[in-house]
């Protein structure tokens, strides 16, 4: 870097430097609000990669330990990539590829088997290897028009919590989360919901939901807009946080939130695209479905344990043929089949790289799609049926945790 002095990489040490790096976070996502909060309470330890110009810390890319649900339900070790960011005066000098490339190489070397984000711009993150692996929607209903069907299942019973031993609560009901996609919500994350409903001007509601005696999910809402609330025809609550782990549980939540008094509407933030609220109300255009937007941006780290982690349909393996520019192990060809994936010398009957492999990979995106994208190298025209006969879910995968 001619005239530029030599940028350093490493891991943020002291508790001065992760809350500098987090500073940097903040400055760098420009709309955030800027919150003066303990880093170290909300990161994991010894997870937070800086760059330093001399002693300033100018650029930074942080992680949580997690887990992701993949189809079948197994949980493989995460990374959730968080924290990513470099101020304004140090953009364009490679800085945040050289801090992604370091930090993959922590992730694989901690045994970390994927690694996931959420992206502030789509354009970022393809060129290292991730690729959309789930997306979510949002969703707004009327009240005035959302009577819930007369099939739908009666639920449990609600409860309003509130107070220190809610984060204890949630994270215990979450815990359990097995849906395709699902990911292991850190202490921090935990820590920086409180942080955030705590500094708000306005009520945050949490409603815990049981089914003969035990917590099965809650909801987590707020009203929005509150200037001019009682004379407003358009009071609305927003849902930021819906965790159901059966359908009673959805049943009972949207019983206790279509039925709220004193509101005009429930906005839910971030649905699965295949969610089952409309299919609920009487009324169709009760609710009214936001556009799709890219959710979970998957990394995979160890191509050869995400594939057999997961489950696999179908009955005849493909050759799939994987270009990693960044970690040289995942190069190479696996046969990969409903019952075994193994390393093959066999000829590829697709070629792919490691962010469509990824976008393919929790049975959000069809072969045959990213196929007609021009995507994938298509040596055997079979290939992509049984690709997506081994890669399709019964549902679609879906996170619906930001962080
Ligand atoms: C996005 C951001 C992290 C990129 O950091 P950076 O150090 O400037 O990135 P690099 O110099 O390593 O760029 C790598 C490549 O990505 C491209 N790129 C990076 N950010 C881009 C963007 N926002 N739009 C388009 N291209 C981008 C660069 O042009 C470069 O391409 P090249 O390799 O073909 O030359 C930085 O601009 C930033 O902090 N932005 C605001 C906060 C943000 O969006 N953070 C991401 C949080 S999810």
């Amino acid at each position: 870097m001619t005239g530029q002095q030599e940028i350093e990489i490493r891991t943020l040490a002291t508790a001065g430097e992760v809350n500098a790096g987090f500073r940097v976070f903040l400055r760098a996502m420009v709309g955030l609000p800027f919150r003066d909060v303990d880093a170290t309470g909300i990161t994991d330890p010894g997870r937070y990669l800086g760059a330093l110009d001399g002693a300033d810390v100018v650029a930074g890319a942080d992680s949580y330990g997690s887990w992701l649900a993949v189809p079948g339900g197994a949980r493989v070790p995460h990374a959730a990539v968080t924290h990513v960011g470099v101020l304004p005066t140090h953009r364009r000098r490679g800085i945040v590829s050289g801090l992604i490339a370091r930090q993959l190489q922590d992730i694989a070397e901690r045994g970390e088997v994927v690694a996931s984000l959420r992206a502030s711009e789509a354009v970022i993150y393809e060129r290292f290897g991730y690729g959309v692996a789930s997306s979510a929607q949002s969703a707004r209903v009327s009240l005035r028009r959302a009577g819930l069907r007369p099939e739908v299942p009666a639920g449990g019973t609600v409860r309003l919590v509130d107070g220190a031993v809610t984060t204890e609560l949630l994270a215990g009901i979450y815990d359990q989360a097995s849906w395709t996609g699902a990911i292991g919500r850190p202490a921090g994350w935990w820590r920086l919901q409180e942080i955030s409903r705590g500094s708000d001007t306005v009520a945050h509601y949490v409603v815990v939901h049981s089914t003969d005696g035990a917590d099965d999910g809650y909801a987590v809402y707020h009203p929005v807009q509150t200037g001019g609330w009682f004379a407003s025809q358009d009071k609305t609550v927003t849902v930021t946080d819906f965790v159901a782990l059966n359908d009673s549980a959805r049943a009972g939540l949207w019983r206790h939130l279509l039925s709220l008094d004193l509101v005009d509407a429930v906005a839910f933030d971030s649905l699965a695209l295949d969610d089952p609220l409309p299919l609920a109300v009487a009324d169709r255009r009760a609710v009214e479905l936001g556009s799709a937007r890219d959710e979970t941006w998957l990394r995979l780290v160890d191509v050869e344990a995400a594939l057999r982690a997961r489950s696999r349909g179908g009955e005849d393996p493909v050759v799939l043929g994987v270009r990693d520019a960044l970690l040289a192990g995942n190069n190479g060809n696996f046969e990969v089949g409903p019952k075994s994936v193994t390393r093959t010398d066999a000829a590829a009957d697709l070629n792919v790289d490691i962010a469509t492999l990824a976008a393919a990979y929790l049975g959000g995106t069809r072969w045959r799609h990213l196929a007609a994208a021009g995507r994938v190298g298509v040596h055997d025209p079979d290939a992509i049926r049984r690709a997506d006969a081994l890669f399709t879910t019964a549902v679609l995968p879906f996170s619906g945790t930001v962080f």
